[in-house]
């Protein structure tokens, strides 16, 4: 059996990012200038966590692969963490897209599209009835400010380690069984333990102790964690949850931000689950933002009834751009041509191929790592076993040393990780010859550092 050999990783590492400043000086020159500009010269905070030496600037994107303004060509893994899930360039989106823009992109009226969004999502989701805001955080916001208004409970349950998005009332972890902010997470002048009871992903007893007082509005996280690493749900799990919160009365919220590329229709259709309520965003306009609620028939019904037809009530929720014309044009040509059962397929059989080409590279080496997977997203797991909650998969890499090492190795040699543990998530544009090249790279890197 070969080990990693971490002396190999630094010597590697080291070596990459002298490659990698070689191949990207305009990036760099951009970076600098924008530095003038920009806090960490980035316009949002996030692309400076990249583990390169500085930011790559990006020029163009095709299919599921990108150029950068050095010229390099990479096949695209990350898809903007998952907003360019189908591809980029899309001709049908670019059509609807360019095409509304000229007509007029927001006039704070409906559209006829409305209709045809709604009743796609219905029949892509099967939750019949739908909001639109502009962005998957905005969409979890407001379904948690709904749950409070629909039962006039305060608090709301969340699994511990998991992320919705920019969602403070989320920020929820547990630590040796109190709820307490995440660590890093400014308290922002709030008692996170206060608005949010937190419980271990998984942890059927936890959420039945957690609900009993029968004070949670909602239950609201993702149907399998793929935030802090792939946390797949033991089988029980989503019908002790179902049962538990319909005992209690309390809303239960699945997002779906990235658990759509589980299969057609999201996990919640694949896996047959009924949640009052679901949230997405990211690729559902192509890139375009968006943020989007779906309802259960009687939570529809409610909302309309007792909130936004209420003249006592302001629920709060609004946005100026959500519902706009384009995102309306942009969300049905997605639905009709990107969101298809034959897109699916593909993406799950290039998932497949890389997949196999992971675990061949490892059991060649008799490494103790395995891959975890969902649909058309899977990681490296430093460990022989994926994780049951998200503590526990805090302790199998993706962040490690390995893990920094082959981001940058991989980008060096064409293909483009996702940041946050290297996750790889396949769009239905990936080709056969991009799967082939990414076992090649794969392999050459643990040849490198075992
Ligand atoms: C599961 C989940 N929900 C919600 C969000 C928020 O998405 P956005 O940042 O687009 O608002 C994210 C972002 O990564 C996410 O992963």
């Amino acid at each position: 059996m070969q080990g990693i050999d971490p002396d190999k990783v630094r010597r590697v590492q080291v070596r990459e990012e002298q490659v990698f400043r070689q191949k990207n000086t305009k990036s760099l020159e951009l970076h600098t200038r924008t530095m003038q500009a920009m806090p960490n010269g980035v316009p949002n905070y996030w692309i400076s966590y990249f583990p390169y030496p500085h930011p790559i600037f990006f020029k163009e994107g095709k299919g599921a692969h990108i150029i950068d303004v050095d010229g390099n060509d990479r096949l695209d893994f990350c898809l903007g963490g998952s907003a360019c899930l189908f591809g980029y360039g899309e001709p049908h989106v670019v059509e609807a897209v360019a095409g509304q823009m000229a007509r007029g992109s927001s006039p704070l009226l409906a559209t006829e599209d409305a209709y045809y969004v709604g009743m796609g999502l219905r029949r892509v989701f099967g939750l019949p009835y739908w909001q639109v805001y502009v962005s998957a955080t905005e969409a979890n916001r407001n379904a948690i400010r709904l749950s409070r208004m629909l039962t006039r409970r305060e608090k709301i349950l969340v699994y511990s380690g998991g992320y919705l998005g920019a969602v403070e009332d989320s920020f929820a972890v547990l630590d040796h069984g109190r709820v307490e902010l995440e660590p890093g997470v400014s308290p922002n002048a709030r008692d996170i333990s206060r608005m949010s009871r937190a419980v271990e992903f998984n942890d059927i007893e936890g959420i039945r102790r957690a609900l009993a007082d029968e004070q949670v509005a909602c239950v609201i996280g993702e149907p399998a964690i793929t935030n802090s690493g792939i946390v797949l749900p033991q089988p029980d799990f989503h019908q002790a949850l179902r049962e538990i919160t319909r005992k209690t009365g309390t809303l239960l919220v699945l997002d779906e931000t990235q658990c759509i590329g589980a299969g057609y229709g999201g996990y919640t259709r694949s896996a047959n689950l009924e949640p009052d309520m679901i949230t997405m965003g990211k690729p559902m306009a192509g890139g375009i933002p968006v943020g989007l609620v779906g309802m259960s028939a009687p939570v529809a019904e409610q909302v309309a009834k007792n909130i936004f037809s209420n003249p006592a009530v302001d629920p709060g929720m609004g946005s100026t751009l959500a519902g706009s014309a384009l995102q309306l044009r942009a969300i049905r040509a997605i639905l009709e041509h990107s969101m298809t059962e034959r897109n699916y397929e593909l993406m799950l059989l290039r998932a497949d191929a890389l997949q196999a080409g992971m675990e061949r590279a490892i059991k060649a080496r008799g490494l103790p790592w395995t891959i975890a997977r969902l649909g058309c997203r899977m990681e490296v797991v430093e460990g022989p076993a994926a994780a049951k909650s998200a503590s526990e998969s805090a302790n199998h890499g993706g962040s490690s040393p390995t893990a920094a090492c082959l981001n940058i190795y991989m980008l060096n040699r064409g293909i483009y990780l996702t940041v946050f543990g290297n996750t790889v998530i396949a769009s239905p544009q990936v080709s056969q010859a991009d799967t082939d090249l990414h076992e090649r790279v794969f392999n050459e890197f643990l040849n490198e550092v075992t």
